[in-house]
């Protein structure tokens, strides 16, 4: 059973939050849960506001332990109403989505989207846990796997070529004998970013943001749901990577390699509203590592190796847009 060993780990004051798609798969383990709506357009203002409430209503206090069971969604809402519900209280995570395993889970980021943009709101508020079964991801379709692939496919870009030739040869399409160890193996990769600079101030945790300025900007423009966060990194990380050899900073050939590496996890490397240049560009202009002037990339420089640059200007990033990628597809 996915939870043996969790469910007698949880503290007993503990109040479990989780959505309508993860509650009856495990609805036999967890008893009593607050279940809200599955979807990014439950992380907001209004659903931070109800579950608040409904804490309340339960008589959760300061020694009541909030338990997120399910993707990032849940995980970045329970975890902002954790910190500040009765000024915070503590909270673990018990993530159900590849991408919430690898990625949203560790490092104490938590926020809700507000219409002005995603994640506006939010803090840096870690878990007194993370309870990861890799046996949950059985239930999550193909599209959800491959959309957390992305963030897997990402460590080995940045800082573990080992894992990048691994992938490259054995591509992790579906959950098989390895997936424990690679869950494990990018769980720990974030856990030592983050004790670095958990923070974000000293760059080495923006490297976790490779191929994100334009993923996010692809999220924004076609209105957050038709491209899944993952797969729009899995498009950022081939233009990133064109990117940074346009700067001369990436090893020539890196690209290609990136294309191929990323289209064998089933992944789309180009997307039609990567036309919508100018939508793009004004996006970008609101990334959150941008400094006084252009706009902020973690690149890689070869592959296992990453850089922040700041103050890339418009017109380099308008010509990868509207021409250079073109140069880096073939049939
Ligand atoms: N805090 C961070 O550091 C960080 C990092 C990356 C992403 N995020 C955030 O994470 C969110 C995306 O997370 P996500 O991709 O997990 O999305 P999600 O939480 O929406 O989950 C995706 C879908 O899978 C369903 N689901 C969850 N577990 C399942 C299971 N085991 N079987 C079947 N279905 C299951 C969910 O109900 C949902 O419909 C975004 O809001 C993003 O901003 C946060
Ligand atoms: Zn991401």
């Amino acid at each position: 059973m996915p939870f043996d060993g969790i469910v007698g780990a949880l503290p007993s004051h503990s109040l479990i939050i989780t959505d309508d798609n993860v509650y009856p798969l495990w609805a036999q383990t967890f008893s009593d849960p607050l279940v809200i709506p599955a979807g990014e357009s439950s992380k907001c203002l209004r659903q931070f506001g109800e579950l608040i409430e409904k804490c309340a209503e339960r008589g959760a206090d300061r020694k009541t332990t909030l338990v997120a069971l399910g993707g990032g969604v849940i995980g970045d809402l329970v975890g902002y109403v954790a910190s500040s519900y009765m000024r915070g209280v503590p909270y673990i995570q018990v993530p159900t989505t590849l991408l919430a395993q690898v990625d949203s889970s560790v490092g104490g980021k938590v926020a809700i989207d507000m219409p002005q943009g995603k994640n506006i709101v939010g803090a840096f508020y870690p878990p007194e846990a993370v309870y990861i079964s890799t046996e949950t991801l059985t239930t999550l379709s193909e599209r959800q796997f491959r959309n957390g692939s992305a963030e897997v496919i990402k460590y080995g870009l940045i800082l573990d070529i080992d894992l990048a030739s691994l992938l490259f040869d054995c591509p992790m399409t579906t959950i098989d004998e390895r997936t424990n160890d690679i869950v494990s193996r990018c769980v720990r990769i974030k856990r030592d970013v983050v004790a670095q600079d958990e923070f974000d101030r000293n760059g080495l945790r923006a490297s976790l943001n490779f191929g994100h300025t334009i993923a996010h900007a692809i999220e924004q423009v076609t209105g957050y749901g038709p491209v899944l966060h993952g797969e729009a990194v899995g498009i950022g990380m081939f233009f990133e990577a064109i990117l940074g050899e346009m700067l001369g900073l990436t090893e020539p050939g890196t690209a290609k390699w990136v294309r191929e590496y990323i289209r064998r996890h089933r992944l789309n490397t180009e997307h039609p509203s990567i036309e919508q240049t100018d939508d793009l560009i004004r996006a970008m202009r609101r990334d959150k590592k941008n400094e006084s002037d252009g706009i902020a990339f973690s690149l890689i420089t070869r592959v296992g190796e990453s850089k922040l640059v700041t103050g890339v200007d418009e017109a380099t990033i308008r010509s990868l847009l509207t021409k250079e990628w073109k140069r880096y597809v073939t049939a």
